[in-house]
């Protein structure tokens, strides 16, 4: 395999050209031996034990840090997953590789039947892929990936090409998947939000039967120490759920897991700043993108913020109601340029209050609310504080001027994923390392904070100098 330093070591480039054996000690050498060791050729693993083929919004963090090493592979990460994409405009979550034996992970593909119960939906038929979703960070990362070397990006018509596909995929969220009516998009499956086993999710899981424990065996917990992952409870249900969807042949319509949640659709609202900026950057007007952003903000605080709370929470869209759970997804919507003032001021306070301790007890964002009944400290997304989410709170923190808060919490990021080997997840007060190590978001996040970045302006998504939409 060629190694990156091969790859982007070409004089005037923005990209870090590493020597392991000069320094190899230092975070960010460290950093892109983890990415050098999970990229397989066109994509890069999130982790070569517990997961080992491309994951959709993993792969869109990870194109984030690449872009410093190799804007080269960065586009081709992303390439990789949109030509994986279904002709209805999904973007599967999981993209397989051939090369894995089917019982490295479950659900295999011979469980999703992508090319044969994907058919109707537009399943792509040379790759295998799963059929539920994961959020929307694509068309940031493109934007991103584009911003770090614009000359190599234009020479290959890499926004040209990507753009078509990332406009497909945002008008199949808000067109089949707006599921309550009230123009946010919901997910219908834990593992579509992302953060499988939260508390959030126990109270519309509770309706779901679970599949019987013989029909299935699971495959994580070969690598991962049962603590840290979700319960065989959990697992009847997502495999309940996803069979159940596989069933229907993909179709979307009203089912019983149905949810509209805070990260997810302010991750589609900051991908839609994005898209305008890539149909300007094309050419194209971006203006009606923006309007739209500022649109569904608007139905976000209608639908999600919760007073009381001091933060967003998850829509039951089935039980018409919101669930009295405090989330990190919560939280996450701090990213957003058009949120309110004084909705600001009140994230800022939850998220450094006692629900999640930054700043005091916690150095890095927990999952899941410290006072909650269900906290745990090391269970999946129970409590453990994770790389990405840190992260996506860091940009908002800074994006709304809190730039003390936002230099700490970055110093906090960079170093517990020294100390903790780049960890999957760590306990939120002790920083003990949970889930895989050598984890790519991990490694790649850390290498954007590393790196120089471009202010956030007040689209929230950085321009090109001197680019602005005006
Ligand atoms: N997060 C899921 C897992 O643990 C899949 O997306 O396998």
């Amino acid at each position: 395999m060629d190694r990156i330093v091969q790859l982007t070591a070409r004089p005037g480039r923005r990209e870090v050209a590493y020597d392991p054996a000069a320094a190899p000690s230092s975070l960010q050498v460290r950093a892109a031996q983890v990415l050098e060791s999970n990229w397989t050729g066109r994509s890069t693993v999130p982790s070569r034990s517990l997961y080992p083929h491309q994951w959709s919004w993993d792969s869109a963090f990870i194109a984030i840090g690449l872009r410093h090493l190799s804007p080269l592979r960065a586009q081709t990460e992303l390439e990789t997953l949109l030509a994986a994409q279904w002709a209805d405009g999904r973007i599967p979550h999981i993209v397989f590789s051939p090369s894995v034996p089917l019982d490295a992970y479950f659900p295999s593909p011979d469980f999703w039947r992508s090319s044969t119960a994907g058919r109707g939906a537009g399943a792509p038929r040379t790759v295998q892929t799963s059929g539920i979703v994961q959020p929307p960070v694509h068309a940031l990362a493109a934007w991103l990936v584009h911003l770090a070397d614009p000359g190599l990006s234009r020479a290959r018509g890499f926004l040209a090409r990507a753009y078509p596909r990332l406009a497909a995929w945002h008008r199949y969220l808000l067109h089949r998947r707006d599921l309550g009516g009230g123009g946010l998009v919901s997910v219908v499956h834990p593992w579509e939000q992302g953060m499988d086993n939260s508390p959030c999710w126990d109270r519309p899981l509770s309706r779901v039967t679970p599949a019987p424990a013989r029909s299935f065996r699971r495959a994580d917990l070969d690598h991962g120490s049962p603590e840290d992952r979700p319960t065989d409870l959990d697992y009847g249900r997502y495999v309940r759920l996803a069979a159940d969807y596989r069933d229907r042949d993909y179709a979307d319509g009203r089912g019983d897991f149905m949810v509209e949640d805070p990260a997810f659709n302010a991750l589609l609202i900051t991908s839609e700043y994005a898209l305008a900026r890539i149909a300007h950057e094309l050419g194209a007007a971006g203006s009606a993108r923006q309007t739209r952003a500022e649109r569904l903000t608007a139905a976000l605080v209608e639908r999600l913020w919760d007073p009381a709370a001091g933060m967003f929470l998850c829509r039951d869209v089935r039980a018409g109601e919101l669930i009295p759970e405090r989330g990190v997804t919560g939280l996450v919507p701090l990213l957003l340029p058009a949120l309110p003032r004084d909705l600001v001021t009140t994230l800022v306070r939850t998220v450094c209050g006692p629900h999640f301790g930054l700043g005091g007890t916690t150095r890095l964002v927990p999952s899941y609310d410290l006072l909650g009944e269900a906290f745990d400290p090391h269970r999946y997304w129970r409590g453990p504080a994770w790389f990405n989410t840190s992260w996506l709170l860091e940009r908002g923190l800074r994006l709304h001027g809190e730039r003390g808060r936002a230099d700490a919490l970055r110093k906090g990021i960079l170093h517990t994923a020294g100390a903790s080997d780049f960890a999957e997840y760590v306990d939120p007060y002790t920083a003990q390392a949970c889930g895989a190590t050598g984890f790519g978001w991990t490694a790649a996040l850390t290498l954007d904070l590393l790196h120089d970045r471009p202010a956030w302006d007040r689209k929230g998504v950085p321009a090109i100098k001197g680019g602005d939409l005006g």
